[in-house]
Formats: C-alpha cells, sequence, structure tokens
C-alpha cells in the first residue's frame, strides 16, 4: 500500500502508519523497486514494514509489488528520507533501520551529499527505540570504511557481528547487480543501547 501521511507537518504516531498495535515495524531507507521489502514482508508476516524512496518511478514500482503480493504489512512513503527522520517519524518508532546500498557520491565534491553523517546518525539512534537495529550494506569500500568511522562515533550505537546467515536477509535489486559483476559486498550490523 501507498503510505500519504494525512498532515505532513506534524509528527505521526506509530499508529498512524499501522494501526494494528503492538507490531515491530522495520523501515527500508531508499527502497528502489521494492524487492528487498516486499520479500521481507512476505517472510516476517509479524512484522510491519515502511519502505522510503524519493524517486517517483521507483516508488510506483515498489508499491505494484506490494499491491501485487497483496500485502498488508508494507507500505511505501514516497518521501525525501532526511524529512521523513526529521520532521514525521516519531522517537523510538522502529526495531530495525534498513540502509541498503545508498548512492556512494564518490566524486570528492559530492561526499556531503552521502547518507550516513554525524548528524544522521543521531537521528536513528532517535527514531530507533532501544536495542533496535540499524543494518548497513555497500559496494564502495571507501564509503563503507568512511560510514562505519562515523557510526562508531555515535555513543548510542553499538557494532554488531553480522554472519551471513545469522537471520532471514534477502539481496536486494543492487546487491544482486553488483553479485553479478562479482563486487565484494560490505556490510555492518549496529545497535541502540540505552
Ligand atoms: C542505489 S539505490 C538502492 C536501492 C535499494 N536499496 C537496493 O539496494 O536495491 C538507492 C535508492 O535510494 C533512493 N534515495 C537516495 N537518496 C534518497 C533520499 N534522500 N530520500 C529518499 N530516497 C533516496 C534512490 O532514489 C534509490 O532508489
Amino acid at each position: 500500500m501507498q503510505f500519504i501521511p494525512s498532515d505532513y507537518f506534524c509528527k505521526l504516531e506509530k499508529a498512524d502508519i499501522f494501526p494494528d498495535q503492538p507490531r515491530p515495524l522495520e523501515i527500508d531507507l531508499g527502497c528502489g523497486d521494492g524487492s528487498f521489502p516486499v520479500a521481507m514482508a512476505e517472510h516476517y508476516p509479524e512484522r510491519d514494514f515502511l519502505g522510503l524512496e524519493r524517486l517517483l518511478g521507483r516508488a510506483r514500482k515498489a508499491y505494484s509489488k506490494a499491491c501485487k503480493a497483496d500485502l498488508e504489512n508494507l507500505k511505501i512513503l514516497r518521501l525525501e528520507i532526511s524529512y521523513a527522520l526529521d520532521w514525521l517519524l516519531p522517537d523510538a518508532c522502529a526495531s530495525r533501520i534498513h540502509l541498503l546500498f545508498p548512492d556512494p557520491w564518490p566524486k570528492k565534491k559530492h561526499h556531503k551529499r552521502r547518507m550516513v553523517s554525524q548528524y544522521f546518525c543521531q537521528t536513528i539512534s532517535r527514531v530507533l527505540e532501544p536495542g533496535g537495529e540499524f543494518l548497513f550494506k555497500t559496494d564502495d569500500q571507501e564509503y563503507f570504511e568512511e560510514s562505519i568511522g562515523v557510526l562508531l562515533r555515535e555513543e548510542r550505537l553499538h557494532q554488531m557481528h553480522w554472519e551471513e546467515d545469522a537471520f532471514f536477509y534477502p539481496p536486494t535489486d543492487f546487491e544482486k547487480r553488483w553479485l553479478k559483476q562479482g563486487k565484494p559486498i560490505q556490510s555492518a550490523r549496529f545497535k541502540v543501547i540505552d
């Protein structure tokens, strides 16, 4: 389903997104064509998923995949990630936040556009519930190292091991592309501590 907030200038309640409470909420930042949240929502019917995507074409694809799969536990919000995190999503609402293959902006002059910053780390620590997790994957080694440095400086985030088969975690659309090209994938998992 599409999620359209009734008021874009007011903080949401978790129940505004999924009225059936209490269920864990997972947020996919930059969900692209929706393959990942669709597979997750099918696998975990007892959890709710919100996919954020700013590009209309990709948001529509994600929405149509969710509708075809007849998933009541997945909603797609077409919006800028930073706006949703800063102005709409309430504190401690999410059990997991996924940031999978964000644009790495490899040119130095574009580094300021990268998603993972000190402010971003503070924000996800606020939106995640205590004990909640942030999961991050990229094919860009330099961006990965820079991001890990920034994430480790956020005192509420604690890095955890992430073994490949620790839990069901399907490859995303972009991940499949990079794997086909033989690119190594970097993954990191952080937990919010009190
Ligand atoms: C490289 S793609 C990865 C898509 C998906 N996560 C995957 O792994 O297949 C990055 C996605 O994030 C979206 N995106 C980038 N910056 C965004 C922002 N600030 N707000 C919302 N979506 C954003 C892009 O439009 C794009 O669909």
